[in-house]
């Protein structure tokens, strides 16, 4: 018998040999890198990526090595005329049993560790630090927000992906898209919202809140700074009319009357995001079909538009489409920052000087926080509050701000209310109506009820009926007649 007939003979190339070593050594420090992962709980992203994503993609690329050995060994065997011989497993020899033995006890712990890292690998790329900071400078916007946001505690898949196979999959596949899209800057700035292949909510929302349980109004508090020298407070107390219930046991009210599966409501929007809604069809718990439409002749569709363009139907997303993900706006930002106290309410014009500052547009983050620390350097230069106001805004800018990714309040507007933009004015306008002269309401009262309002940081003269709107600046009527949005943009 020639050596060469050896079963190992094949093995002995340079390929292989390459191969097998540097797959060995590979193996043996992502086996550490494991262990300490492990040991520490937390998956930062960089780690996660060296060990679940570069890792593998080396092993892999060590075991073509191997196979490209054998193979090319394998050939030049044939070309030379030399015999070779494929292993034998020969199970009357003593030898061979301590073989499997060994080669057995070797490949369990293999499969093991592999199980184990493909766990681990599953759970990183779930995970918020892989999601939020992997991409870093096309999620930032997103990442920070939701980590201001109620929902920081849960984490993106929940609602990006919810439970279920398919949906994993799904995500997963878009995943790859998206990978491939970051890394060859094929992403649009800011990132198109609404986001079309979001989950119906019944899926994610669902899976955490429960309408049932949403009951009664809410008592929610603003408190505004006028653009003057002394930034003059004036604040408003109303009580939300969230309501809500359970079907079973009574009507469903409020604001949660519009919930999937109850009373039914149905759309056309004739823009991307969904901002101008002229047709709505509700059908109620009785079965009862009723079609608004817009009165405005600019906005109204014909027969054959409405039934050739898609309807969309209203679920928690409708109105919660920053859920997650809230970009404020100057003059919304300069209100919290002056009633909370992060900034001074008696610097002189603050509240004027912050929102311009905050709405002006930046080439990018660090050129807004020295053209912030500039300006203000200039306005305040003898004011002992300067260093303190300059870190406060810097913070305010850089949390609701992102010009490399042109993300702001402005593409990005929030559906939940009607101030800065249409919000529940899209359909509750009082423009639109049914064919028996029915309109979708726009009574102030249906929604909110105003206990408090008037000058000064505390409100002081409460009523309990609720009142009625007072505007704190004369406008006569025009709140009653437009939209409060064609005034409010939120910046100055
Ligand atoms: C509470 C649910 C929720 C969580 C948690 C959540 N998102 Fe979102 N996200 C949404 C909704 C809803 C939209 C769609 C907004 C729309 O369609 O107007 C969205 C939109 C987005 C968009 C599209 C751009 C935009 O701002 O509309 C990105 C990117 C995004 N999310 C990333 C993330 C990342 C990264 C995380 C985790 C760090 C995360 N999301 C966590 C609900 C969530
Ligand atoms: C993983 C569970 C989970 C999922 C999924 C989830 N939420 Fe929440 N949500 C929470 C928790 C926890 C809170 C915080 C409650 C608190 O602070 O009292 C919350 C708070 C809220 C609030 C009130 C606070 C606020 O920001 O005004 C709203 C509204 C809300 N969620 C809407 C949604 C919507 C819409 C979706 C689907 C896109 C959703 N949630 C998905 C767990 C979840
Ligand atoms: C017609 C618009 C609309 C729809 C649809 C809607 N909501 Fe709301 N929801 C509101 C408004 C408005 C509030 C009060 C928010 C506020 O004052 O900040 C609210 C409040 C909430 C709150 C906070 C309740 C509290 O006591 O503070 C949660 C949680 C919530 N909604 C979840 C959901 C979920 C889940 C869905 C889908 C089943 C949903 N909403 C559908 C408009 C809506
Ligand atoms: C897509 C259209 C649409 C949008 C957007 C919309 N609604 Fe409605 N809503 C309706 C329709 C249709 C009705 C039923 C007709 C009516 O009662 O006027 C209704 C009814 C209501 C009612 C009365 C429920 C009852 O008890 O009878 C409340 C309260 C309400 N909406 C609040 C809101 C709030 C708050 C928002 C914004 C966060 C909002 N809606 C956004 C279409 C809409
Ligand atoms: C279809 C429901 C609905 C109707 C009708 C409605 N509102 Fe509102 N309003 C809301 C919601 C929702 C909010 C926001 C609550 C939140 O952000 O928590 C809001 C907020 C407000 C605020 C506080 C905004 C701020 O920043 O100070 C004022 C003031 C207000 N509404 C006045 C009115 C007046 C005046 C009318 C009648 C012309 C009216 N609303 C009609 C739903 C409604
Ligand atoms: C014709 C234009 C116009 C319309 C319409 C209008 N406002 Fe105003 N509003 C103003 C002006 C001007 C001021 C005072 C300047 C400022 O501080 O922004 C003001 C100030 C306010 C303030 C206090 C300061 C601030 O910036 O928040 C509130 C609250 C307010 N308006 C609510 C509303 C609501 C709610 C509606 C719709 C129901 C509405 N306004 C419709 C012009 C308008």
């Amino acid at each position: 018998m020639s050596k060469l007939d050896k079963p190992t003979s094949l093995w002995r190339n340079g390929i292989t040999m390459l191969g097998w070593f540097l797959g060995w050594s590979l193996g043996l420090i992502g086996v550490v890198l494991l262990g300490m992962d492990l040991a520490h709980g937390h998956t930062s992203s960089y780690v996660g990526i060296l060990i679940y994503l570069v890792m593998p993609m080396l092993l892999g690329g060590c075991a073509v090595l191997v196979g490209v050995g054998l193979v090319w060994a394998q050939r030049r065997a044939r070309r030379g005329g030399r015999e070779f011989r494929m292993p034998v497993i020969d199970l009357g020899d003593r030898r061979t049993h301590w073989q499997i033995f060994w080669w057995g006890l070797i490949g369990t712990a293999l499969l093991s560790i592999t199980l184990l890292a493909g766990y681990r690998a599953y759970h990183f790329t779930e995970s918020v630090a892989f999601c939020g900071e992997v991409c870093h400078q096309v999620m930032q916007p997103e990442y920070t927000a939701f980590k201001q946001s109620a929902h920081a505690g849960s984490s993106c898949t929940e609602c990006h992906i919810g439970p279920g196979a398919e949906w994993f999959v799904k995500a997963k596949i878009s995943g790859m898209y998206q990978v491939y899209s970051v890394l060859f800057h094929k992403y649009s700035r800011p990132i198109e919202t609404p986001v079309q292949s979001l989950r119906p909510a019944k899926e994610t929302c669902l899976t955490c809140h429960w309408p049932a349980k949403f009951f009664g109004p809410v008592l929610r508090s603003w408190t505004h700074y006028a653009s003057d020298e002394t930034n003059t407070p004036w604040t408003i107390q109303m009580l939300v009319n969230v309501g809500g219930g359970n079907p079973a046991h009574g009507p469903i009210k409020g604001i949660h009357w519009h919930m999937e599966g109850i009373n039914s409501v149905e759309y056309i929007a004739t823009d991307r995001q969904r901002l101008s809604i002229p047709w709505v069809r509700v059908t109620e718990q009785s079965g009862k079909v009723t079609v608004f439409q817009s009165e405005d002749p600019k906005a109204q569709l014909s027969a054959a538009d409405t039934a050739k363009l898609p309807k969309r139907r209203m679920d928690c997303m409708d109105c919660h489409n920053r859920p997650s993900h809230q970009f404020r706006s100057p003059n919304e930002l300069m209100d919290q920052a002056l009633s909370s106290g992060r900034l001074d309410a008696t610097l002189p014009s603050i509240r004027a000087e912050g929102a311009k500052l905050l709405a002006a547009t930046y080439p990018t983050q660090a050129a807004a926080q020295s053209a912030i620390e500039h300006a203000l350097r200039t306005r305040y230069a003898a004011d002992p509050r300067l260093d303190a106001t300059i870190r406060a805004l810097q913070n305010i800018y850089s949390s609701n701000f992102f010009p490399e990714m042109k993300v702001s309040w402005k593409e990005y507007p929030n559906h939940i209310g009607h101030k800065l933009s249409p919000g529940c004015f899209r359909c509750h306008d009082g423009k639109h109506v049914s064919e028996d002269g029915q309109r979708i309401t726009n009574d102030c009262k249906i929604c909110h009820a105003i206990m408090a309002q008037g000058p000064g940081k505390i409100a002081t003269e409460y009523t309990v009926a609720g009142q009625e709107f007072r505007h704190p600046e004369d406008i006569g009527d025009a709140w009653k007649t437009e939209r409060c949005d064609t005034c409010h943009t939120g910046s100055p």
